[in-house]
């Protein structure tokens, strides 16, 4: 028996002793119930197929929506299942279809305040079969999505808001506030609100400072106290960034990291509003397991039990080759974080202060967000262009206002665009320049280069090119010139998103000493 068939038995056996019974499905359904749905789901790709009958079809990339569809809805009945099943999504990392093994349970019908607690405490349960170390992170983003509404953000400007508040991006936060006309007093609340996380007494402590409705705070309540009569507190933990940017959930919310496992190994919340866009007037709650992302979990777990255990292992630290990794290194040592060996000058990649218990590696610049975003390093600094380009799923803790750069159109002198015909554009970031495009509405084809970008107008290969400009000495030299400035770019701190749970405070205590570093310059 495999570690995954493993734990997919031990979580029936919990999930059948809370009388959740066994829901089985087919690997399709009609498509019809995700093009409704698509902004749903966790991804856009679903694999599709015409039926003997005409009838066009999709294996499933969710269960959920499947098993609120057949579930009746019957007034004072709560119905209870949990599920083991394979969806079908395009992975994060691998950009392509993937089967992937999840169990979960669902609660539907009158979910009151005891159902809340039960399914909250089976996934903190759930955690602890998984790993001894377990954190489960909880939320109501409807508290910072208020605090916003409040601040008079809406349309486009909430859904970003909400999107970097999920990112822990706060001075990006900031940078929109003030641009949407906010006030200091708004906007000082707002990033206190929105950068709240810690035990639960803590933040509801804070939550009461800040003068929180109390129907916004009283499921975290509830679950805090829950939480503590069950013997529970040590894994829980609230986070107002959770999931603040997703659609699927309308109240609490909960996301579950192992050790050792670079994402959320469990994810969940209340859906009531995905249950009446189906047509239901029940409430729902419930979560999933990714049972694919356990699959390691025997090799991870060994390291993370061993030296790299959370809270006193290593920090780990990807940074970028070059200047301005030693430039990033300076600050990291002023602010308490020192490895002297790790600027001698030599071809080793990785360099440990036993002391300080931290690990620094050096690695090529547009590698730093994939080692933090697979968890090899807690937290690394990259441009703000790669985290553009690749979207990784981490953190975007702060700005070091260093590595100031821009991201351009440039072009040759006598360029004039021909809106008839569609815009060649070198570049090596292909993304930055699709969707700077798109929002501009100008349709163009990407040729991608690895470097010399400029050479590509030169030679009459693109119109223009999509690239870093610094001091606009490579573009002088060549004969080209800065046509628009797509965003100002700069060093930002990352954490990977488990890390960040079960390291929190090394990871602010060294953001502290950065940033008293950045407001000083
Ligand atoms: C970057 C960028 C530009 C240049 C801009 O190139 O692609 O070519 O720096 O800097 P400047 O405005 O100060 O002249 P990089 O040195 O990374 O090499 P590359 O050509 O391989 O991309």
């Amino acid at each position: 028996m495999n570690n995954e068939e493993r734990l997919t038995g031990v979580l029936q056996k919990l999930y059948e002793g809370s009388g959740y019974r066994r829901y089985k499905m087919s690997k399709f359904e009609e498509y019809d119930l995700y093009a409704g749905n698509k902004d749903l789901l966790a991804s856009e790709g679903i694999i599709t197929f015409t039926d003997t009958n005409g009838k066009l079809m999709a294996l499933k990339p969710d269960v959920t929506l499947s098993i609120i569809r057949n579930t009746r809805d019957k007034r004072g009945q709560l119905n209870k299942v949990y599920y083991n099943e394979s969806v079908y999504r395009i992975s994060d990392s691998s950009k392509r279809y993937r089967e992937i093994q999840q169990t979960g349970l669902e609660c539907i019908g009158d979910v009151d305040d005891a159902a809340v607690l039960e399914v909250t405490s089976l996934a903190a349960k759930s955690l602890t079969a998984i790993s001894g170390k377990g954190i489960l992170s909880v939320s109501q983003p409807q508290i910072a999505a208020d605090c916003l509404a409040n601040a008079g953000v809406s349309g486009e400007t909430l859904d970003e808001a909400l999107k970097l508040i999920e990112e822990k991006n706060l001075h990006g936060l900031e940078a929109l506030l003030k641009e949407n006309g906010n006030g200091e007093e708004e906007i000082r609340k707002v990033l206190q609100l929105a950068g709240l996380s810690g035990t639960a007494e803590e933040v509801l402590a804070s939550l009461r400072t800040l003068g929180v409705q109390e129907r916004l705070t009283e499921q975290l309540s509830l679950i805090a106290e829950g939480f503590r009569q069950e013997g529970l507190s040590k894994m829980l933990r609230f986070d107002l960034s959770l999931s603040c940017g997703t659609r699927y959930y309308s109240g609490i919310v909960f996301k579950g990291y192992v050790n050792g496992i670079p994402s959320a190994v469990l994810s969940g919340g209340r859906y009531d509003a995905l249950a009446r866009r189906m047509g239901k007037k029940c409430s729902a709650i419930g979560f999933a397991v990714y049972m694919d992302l356990l699959e390691r979990l025997n090799g991870a777990q060994e390291a993370a039990d061993t030296e790299e255990a959370p809270e006193n292992g290593y920090l780990r630290i990807a940074l970028p080759k070059g200047r301005l990794g030693e430039k990033v290194y300076a600050m990291f040592e002023k602010a308490g974080f020192e490895c002297p060996e790790a600027v001698s000058d030599s071809r080793k990649l990785v360099f440990t202060n036993e002391e300080k218990k931290v690990r620094y590696f050096w690695v090529k610049p547009s590698d730093v967000s994939v080692y933090v975003e697979r968890g090899a390093a807690d937290i690394g600094v990259c441009g703000k262009d790669i985290l553009m380009e690749y979207a990784p799923d981490v953190y975007e803790l702060m700005d070091l206002k260093t590595g100031i750069c821009r991201m351009a159109v440039a072009a040759k002198k006598d360029f004039r665009d021909d809106p008839n015909r569609t815009l060649i554009v070198a570049t090596k970031f292909g993304k930055i320049a699709a969707d700077y495009y798109a929002s501009v509405g100008r349709d163009i084809d990407v040729i991608h280069l690895n470097g010399s970008i400029e050479l590509a107008p030169i030679l009459g290969m693109s119109d223009v090119i999509v690239d870093i400009v610094e001091t606009g000495t490579t573009l002088r030299e060549n004969g080209l010139i800065e046509y628009e400035t797509i965003a100002p770019i700069s060093a930002r701190l990352i954490a990977n998103r488990s890390s960040y749970a079960f390291q929190k405070d090394r990871i602010l205590k060294l953001a502290g000493g950065l940033k008293e570093q950045v407001n000083e310059s």
